[in-house]
Formats: structure tokens, C-alpha cells, sequence
């Protein structure tokens, strides 16, 4: 669809297939191509674009934090992040071995040579338990050279199922983590699906963290952008960063004008995109030769296992998508299915009497397949 049909409200008729691979592909509301179009532009490489400084200063507020810089992608601002909380040789960054950072993003860190990634086991809700961290601790304390900087948390966690972290789980952890002068950050790409699900305000969720990112280009379906949040002399450092890593940008207030709307108007939403995502799974869940555990349906994913032996997770995939629902392949044999803005309760009806006629009808013949995609 292309920007004068968006702006225009033209060609606005529902699309043939129902796109459930990820929030990624919600297209910019009209009320966010109006704001781009008036948005007051300025360098903001010279910090003078006015609609990035007021979308900073909106999404600091907001977290409950000092400052924020604008980034162009959630992994920019993932990577840029570690690189700012990583001084000399306090450079060992902490992760769960299923995060979003270790498995989809760790190739652009391993390009920084001052950071040292030590993967932990992630637990099916998303946690790190704190026992591990206290071996960890050990193993870093003894004669090594490098000393542990940080602990990154994803929340709500990714290839978990979109699960939310428990508030008293991430407390703990950040005493854990402060009282051994270590910093906490967060990669809450879909921190306000977290929020919303927890029927909490998005800055006592992020309270006992130092740092964060959140993604504008997901569910609060801004077409680019993510924010990092945290302390003012961090945010500088992080500024620093995304220049080194050529993510300085220029007349940036087109972007940022997206995501005010994207905050000002696309949060409360989210609440919509969670029920459909429930009904969604318990519809599956009724349906013979697919498992669903529904308590990981927190947020607005869905994921699930073909168990009926006919079908491979690809042939299943394709076979959806010849009967027009796009869903996609979600390592350890699942597959996943996002609601978002452009998915709305008829789509959600749509959706299941396609999934129930591919269990019905088997696999197409000559299914071929499209790349696994997490995003
Ligand atoms: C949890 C999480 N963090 C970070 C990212 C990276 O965001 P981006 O695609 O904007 O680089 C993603 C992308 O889906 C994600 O799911």
C-alpha cells in the first residue's frame, strides 16, 4: 500500500490474506501521516529537531525515567545500550540463552570487541532464575579479567510466547544484580503489551530497571523506531553509540511524529489485540492435532504445535497460507501467530475456520515455504 493511499484513505478495503506472522506489519494509523506531514522538522545530528525532542521527552516521562534517545531500529537500540553500559573492563553483558539479543541480534554484538556475551538458561516463563545468576557471579568473580557490567531481561519475553516477566520476579532480580554493582537493562520491544496485560503503568513495570528500549514499530504500530530510556549520562552515552553504529539521523521529527500518535493514541488498544489473541488460542485450542498451553497467552501471541503427524510445521504454514492466513515458523517446531492493529475480531473468525479446514483437508501438495521470521 503505498503513502498517498494510506494518507488518502484510499484502497482501504481489507487485504486478501490475514497477516498474522508479526506485529510488524501494522501500517501507519491516518492520524500518524497527518502528524508526519505538519511534524516541525530540524537536524536532530545537531539535536535540533524539535519533534524528536518532544517524543524523547514524552517517552522518558512516560518510563519514569531522566532521558531518551530516539533509534531507528529495536536491535540498534539493544546493541547501542550494551555498548554504553560496557566500560573498560567491566564489559560481561548477561542474557538469557533465548533472548531476542542472544539468538536473533548477538551477530552485530560480536562485531563489538569490548563486549563479552555469557548466555544463561532461560526458563519457559522467561526468567532467569536467580541461582544461575549467583553461579554466574561466582564464575566472573574468580581471577577473571573481564568484570560483569550488566544483566539484560526481555519483557514481555519473545520466543517464550510473549509472556509477561512477574513484577516481584524482576525486583528481585534487580537487587540481586544492583547489590553487586551491576546494572539492569530491559528489551521491552513490546513493553506496553507487558503493561497492558498487567493492568499496571508502564513506569512502575519498568521501575527497577535502569534502562530499557521499546519498539514503536510493533504493536503501537509506528512504521519505524524505538526509543531508549534511562538515566541522562547513559542516554549521552547511547547517543554516542548509535553514531559510531551510523544511526545518527537528520530530519528525524517524520519518524518521531509517528510515534507520538504511536504513544498518545495506540496503547489503551492493546487490550483489543490481547483478547483477539485469546480467542484466537482457545479456538485453536479446541481443535484436534494442535497443542496450545493457553497461560502463555498473556500478551498478543499465540504459539503452537501441529501435533497431527500429516503435516511437518512448514507444509502447515503453506497449506494456511494457499487458504489465505500467513503465520509464522517459530524455532523448536512451533508456529506463531501475532494479532495486531490490522487484525480485527472477523479476521480472528476467519483465521480459525482456515486453521480448521487445513486440519481437515491435510497438507497442499507442491507447500512450499517462506523463511523462518521472528520480528
Ligand atoms: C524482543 C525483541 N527485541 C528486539 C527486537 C528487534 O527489533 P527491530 O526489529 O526493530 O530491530 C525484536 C524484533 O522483533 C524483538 O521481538
Amino acid at each position: 500500500m503505498n503513502f498517498g493511499a494510506l494518507l488518502f484513505h484510499e484502497d482501504r478495503e481489507k487485504p486478501q490474506m490475514i497477516e498474522l506472522r508479526s506485529d510488524t506489519f501494522t501500517m501507519p494509523t491516518p492520524e500518524m501521516l497527518a502528524a508526519i506531514v505538519r511534524a516541525p522538522l530540524g537536524n536532530d545530528g545537531y539535536r535540533e529537531d524539535p519533534t524528536v525532542r518532544e517524543l524523547e521527552e514524552l517517552a522518558a516521562a512516560r518510563m519514569g525515567k531522566e532521558a531518551a534517545c530516539l533509534m531507528p531500529s529495536g536491535t540498534m537500540a539493544n546493541l547501542a545500550s550494551m555498548m554504553a553500559h560496557c566500560i573498560c573492563d567491566k564489559n560481561v553483558v548477561l542474557l538469557g540463552d533465548k533472548s531476542d539479543i542472544h539468538i536473533y541480534e548477538s551477530g552485530g554484538a560480536d562485531l563489538c570487541p569490548g563486549i563479552v556475551f555469557s548466555a544463561l538458561d532461560t526458563q519457559a516463563d522467561g526468567t532467569i532464575r536467580i541461582g544461575d545468576l549467583e553461579r554466574e557471579f561466582q564464575k566472573w568473580r574468580d581471577g577473571s579479567s573481564s568484570k560483569i557490567a550488566l544483566l539484560c531481561l526481555e519483557n514481555p519475553h519473545n520466543l517464550c510466547g510473549g509472556v509477561v516477566l512477574p513484577r516481584g520476579y524482576v525486583r528481585a532480580v534487580a537487587d540481586f544484580v544492583h547489590s553487586r554493582g551491576v546494572k539492569l537493562y530491559l528489551d521491552g520491544a513490546r513493553i506496553f503489551n507487558a503493561a497492558i496485560a498487567s493492568k499496571t503503568d508502564v513506569a512502575e513495570i519498568v521501575k527497577d530497571v535502569d534502562s530499557l528500549q521499546f519498539c514503536l514499530s510493533k504493536g503501537l504500530a509506528a512504521p519505524v523506531g524505538s526509543v531508549v530510556v534511562g538515566e541522562s549520562q547513559f542516554v549521552g552515552r547511547v547517543r554516542k553509540s548509535r553514531k559510531i553504529l551510523g544511526g545518527n539521523m537528520r530530519q528525524a521529527g517524520i519518524i518521531a511524529a509517528a510515534g507520538i500518535v504511536a504513544l498518545q493514541r495506540m496503547v489503551d488498544r492493546l487490550e483489543e489485540d490481547h483478547i483477539n489473541a485469546c480467542r484466537l488460542a482457545e479456538g485453536i485450542s479446541a481443535m484436534p492435532g494442535v497443542q496450545v498451553d493457553l497461560s502463555t497467552v498473556q500478551t498478543n501471541t499465540v504459539v503452537f504445535r501441529v501435533v497431527d503427524e500429516r503435516f511437518s510445521c512448514e507444509s502447515f504454514i503453506a497449506s494456511a497460507r494457499r487458504y489465505g492466513l500467513n503465520l509464522s515458523e517459530f524455532r523448536y517446531g512451533r508456529i506463531r501467530a501475532v494479532v495486531h492493529h490490522g487484525t480485527d475480531a472477523e479476521q480472528i473468525q476467519e483465521a480459525l475456520r482456515i486453521t480448521a479446514q487445513v486440519l481437515e483437508e491435510g497438507p497442499v501438495e507442491e507447500a512450499s515455504y517462506c523463511a523462518e521470521s521472528h520480528a
